[in-house]
């Protein structure tokens, strides 16, 4: 009987839950009901294209994280986590700062060398290159690419479809996270052990946190201090504000996988 209350209560937190995060997710705005896999994580900046007669400029995650740890763009480059949030302006890249650290047109990623981002004298053949980043439209080229790059990695749900954290751990994919000369030389700090984080509704299953997991990505510096206190049970934090696209929202449903994807998280079995 017992059994019977409780599962009907889960059940309308849950109802209740996914509602918010519908409301939470049309707010968003950017992230529509039809995002295709290729376009979770995608980015659209403009602060100043479009003023300057260029089209937005169009930022895909994917390409960028499947050879780069977060930390070295969010931390050593300095790229705000909020879409905009860097001004970047052409000139910042031509000095070889943001986008332009390595879209220089000198450094090499694998054999091939990185296409330059802005520069002035434009002649014709310079237009193709300005137009892989000032985008107007969809790119079918780079759908496909993502299709055939997606296509041997390990399957998620949702999202870019993709099981990032799988593929980096089978060693599918392999992430650089120091730029000489650019980097910040750092001190290791030693990794913190998993932990569980409990639910405070009953019946819900409790969330293991994997710090070894988490900083193979994101180092130490892109949780502590602005989003979580270094201080187990420091934060108070619900669900509607994760929702909201705050604490582990600030990665989960923007680049990392998607918070509709509940078990990932409640994956401790039910006491
Ligand atoms: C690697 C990506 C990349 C490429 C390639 C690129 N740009 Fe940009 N560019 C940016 C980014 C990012 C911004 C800032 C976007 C914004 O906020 O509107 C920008 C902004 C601009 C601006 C806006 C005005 C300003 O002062 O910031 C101009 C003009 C510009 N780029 C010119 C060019 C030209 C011309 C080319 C081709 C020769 C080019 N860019 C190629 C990334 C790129
Ligand atoms: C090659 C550099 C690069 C890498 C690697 C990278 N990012 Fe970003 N990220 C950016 C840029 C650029 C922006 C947009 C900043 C702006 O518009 O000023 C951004 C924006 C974001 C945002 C804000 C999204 C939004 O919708 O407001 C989040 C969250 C984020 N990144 C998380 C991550 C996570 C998590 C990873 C690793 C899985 C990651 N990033 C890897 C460059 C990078
Ligand atoms: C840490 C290095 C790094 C940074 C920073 C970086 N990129 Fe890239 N980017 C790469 C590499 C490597 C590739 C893949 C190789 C190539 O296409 O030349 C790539 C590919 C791309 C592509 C795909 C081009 C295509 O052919 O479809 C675009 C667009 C792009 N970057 C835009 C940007 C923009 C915009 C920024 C800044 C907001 C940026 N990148 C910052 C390294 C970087
Ligand atoms: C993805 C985000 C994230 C990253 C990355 C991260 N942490 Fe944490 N860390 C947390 C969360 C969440 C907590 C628990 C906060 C709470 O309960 O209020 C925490 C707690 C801690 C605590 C307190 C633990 C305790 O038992 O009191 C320490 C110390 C800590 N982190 C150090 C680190 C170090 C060192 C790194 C890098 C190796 C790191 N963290 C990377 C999210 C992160
Ligand atoms: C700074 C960004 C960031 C924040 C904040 C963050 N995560 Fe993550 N998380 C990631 C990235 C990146 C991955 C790698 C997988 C992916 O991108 O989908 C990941 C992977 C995971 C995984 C799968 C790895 C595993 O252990 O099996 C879980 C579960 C997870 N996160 C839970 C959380 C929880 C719970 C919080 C909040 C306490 C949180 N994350 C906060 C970026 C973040
Ligand atoms: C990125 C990891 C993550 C995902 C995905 C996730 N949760 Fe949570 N959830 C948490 C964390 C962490 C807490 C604990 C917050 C606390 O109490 O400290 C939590 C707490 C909860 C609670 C307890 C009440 C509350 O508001 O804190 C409920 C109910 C819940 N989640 C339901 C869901 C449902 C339903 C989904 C899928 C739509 C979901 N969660 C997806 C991490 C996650």
């Amino acid at each position: 009987m017992m059994e019977g209350v409780h599962m009907r209560k889960l059940f309308l937190v849950l109802v209740l839950l996914l509602a918010v995060a519908g409301i939470a997710i049309a707010q968003g705005g950017v992230k529509k009901k039809s995002q295709r896999p290729y376009e979770y994580g995608t980015i659209s900046i403009d602060n100043f294209s479009t003023k300057a007669g260029l089209a937005p400029v169009v930022f895909d995650h994917w390409i960028h994280r499947s050879k780069y740890t977060c930390r070295l763009c969010h931390v050593d480059l300095g790229f705000s986590m909020k879409a905009n949030g860097s001004g970047i302006t052409a000139a910042d890249n031509m000095k070889g700062a943001f986008c332009g650290t390595c879209h220089n047109g000198t450094m090499v990623y694998g054999t091939q060398k990185i296409f330059q981002a802005c520069t002035k004298n434009v002649t014709k053949s310079d237009i193709s290159r300005c137009e892989k980043c000032h985008q107007a439209g969809r790119n079918a080229k780079k759908q496909q690419e993502f299709a055939s790059f997606a296509q041997n990695l390990p399957k998620g749900r949702f999202g870019n479809g993709i099981n990032w954290e799988k593929s980096e751990a089978m060693g599918m994919i392999k992430l650089i996270d120091y730029l000489e000369g650019i980097s910040f030389k750092m001190e290791q700090l030693p990794v913190q052990k998993d932990f569980v984080l409990t639910s405070k509704i009953g019946g819900m299953p409790d969330i293991i946190f994997s710090h070894r997991k988490h900083a193979v990505w994101n180092g130490c510096e892109l949780c502590h201090p602005d989003i979580f206190n270094v201080k187990k049970g420091g934060t108070k934090y619900s669900m509607s504000d994760m929702f909201e696209g705050k604490y582990c929202g600030v990665c989960h449903d923007t680049v990392a996988f998607s918070q509709m994807d509940c078990q990932r998280c409640h994956s401790e079995p039910v006491q």
